[in-house]
């Protein structure tokens, strides 16, 4: 099995490695190819996403994705700024499903921001859209007849790009509390009402689900408010991205949030990546969590490589390193990336 490994820029490639050492410690027949991606590649090659690293992207059993963006690189025209790059992979891989979960760690109530005992009941799955929406609209930024500056973004979805990620929604909460609630914003855009509308009818084919409907501004508050209320949330692209940022800090810390972006229900070479950025006000001097990646890299081994109980094992290892007491800087600890990676092998069992 070939993994591709993007580290790309900022902790990208730090917290790649600890990823790295863990699969590395497992015992399965893996094999590792790297390739350059977003701002790190750009400055080697001229181009975010080269040729080279599209195509070991496209052969590769899965991806093992780190993180883009680097500063020096905000004020190059669009299509050469690293973040182009994550977009492009998703895009041309037909990544559309992006799995977010979110689950408090046992040990990290005092690293939530809310108060421990409602903390403790965070465990959900965003299930966000990850190749539609504004994102992938028309775009432009221009002067007007009348000498004005505009930009815009359109914003769109199809019916059918809405349906599949429904189902891929409906189908995670049939295995678990079989509990959804579709986010949008129906009550002012004709996207979210169409995305209301298609959503309601794939409930039709599950009729053990209980489906409710909430605008993003609500879901926002009733994140902070009472985040156990929610076992699967389904939501398009934008307010999917908002929002898992902020379930990410309710659960602890941006850098405990894994992903996994799918093609479809069954997670044939998908990618998997934390959810947080390249963070250049920490990069380079061995601050970042791993956790995030290393907990995305047990969702490649259980999505695209069919071996659940090796990323059981992973899953296993991060909690017991937590509940010893193993802790970065962003979960209020000392410990370093490295030693955070330590502390995760040292609990494999
Ligand atoms: P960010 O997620 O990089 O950082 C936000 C804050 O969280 C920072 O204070 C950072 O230090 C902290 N943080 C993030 N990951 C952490 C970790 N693993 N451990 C400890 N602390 C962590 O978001 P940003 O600052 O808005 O963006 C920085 C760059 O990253 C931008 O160029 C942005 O476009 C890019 N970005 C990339 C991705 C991605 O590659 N998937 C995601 C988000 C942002
Ligand atoms: C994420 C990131 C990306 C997104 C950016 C870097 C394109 O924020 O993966 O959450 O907005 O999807
Ligand atoms: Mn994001």
């Amino acid at each position: 099995m070939l993994i591709a490994l993007l580290p790309g820029d900022g902790i990208g490639p730090e917290v790649v490695a600890e990823a790295r050492r863990v699969l590395e410690a497992l015992d399965l027949d893996l094999s590792f190819e790297e390739a350059l991606v977003g701002g790190a590649a750009y400055h080697a090659t001229g181009h975010p996403l080269p040729p080279e690293t599209l195509a070991l992207a496209k052969r590769a059993d899965a991806i093992l994705f780190g993180a883009v963006g680097d500063p020096t690189c905000d004020t190059l025209e669009r299509p050469l700024r690293p973040e182009q790059a994550l977009l492009a992979l998703r895009k041309e891989l037909g990544l559309f499903a992006n799995l977010r979960p979110a689950t408090l760690f046992p040990g990290l109530e005092d690293a939530s921001t809310l108060r421990p005992e409602i903390a403790a009941e965070i465990d959900m799955v965003i299930v966000r859209e990850l190749t539609g929406d504004v994102y992938f609209g028309e775009k432009a930024r221009h002067i007007t007849s009348d000498g004005r500056r505009e930009g815009y973004d359109r914003m769109s979805y199809a019916e059918d790009e809405v349906r599949r990620i429904a189902i891929v929604a409906f189908e995670m909460a049939k295995r678990r509390e079989r509990i959804l609630c579709s986010v949008d914003k129906a009550n002012v855009l004709e996207t979210s009402q169409l995305w209301r509308d298609v959503v309601n009818e794939v409930a039709a084919d599950y009729p053990e689900v209980t489906l409710t409907h909430m605008y993003v501004d609500n879901a926002a508050m009733q994140l902070v408010r009472n985040p156990g209320q929610f076992d699967v949330i389904l939501t398009g692209n934008l307010f999917g991205d908002i929002l898992s940022d902020q379930a990410s800090m309710c659960a602890g810390s941006i850098g405990m949030l894994p992903s996994a972006s799918l093609r479809a229900w069954s997670g044939e070479n998908g990618m998997y990546e934390p959810i947080h950025g390249s963070a250049p006000d920490i990069a380079g001097q061995g601050k970042a969590n791993p956790c995030a990646t290393i907990l995305s890299a047990a969702m490649l081994l259980r999505h695209s490589l069919d071996q659940e109980a090796a990323a059981q094992r992973i899953e296993a290892a991060v909690s017991a390193a937590l509940v010893a007491g193993a802790r970065t800087l962003d979960l209020g600890g000392t410990l370093s990336t490295r030693a955070m990676g330590d502390a995760v092998l040292a609990a494999l069992n």
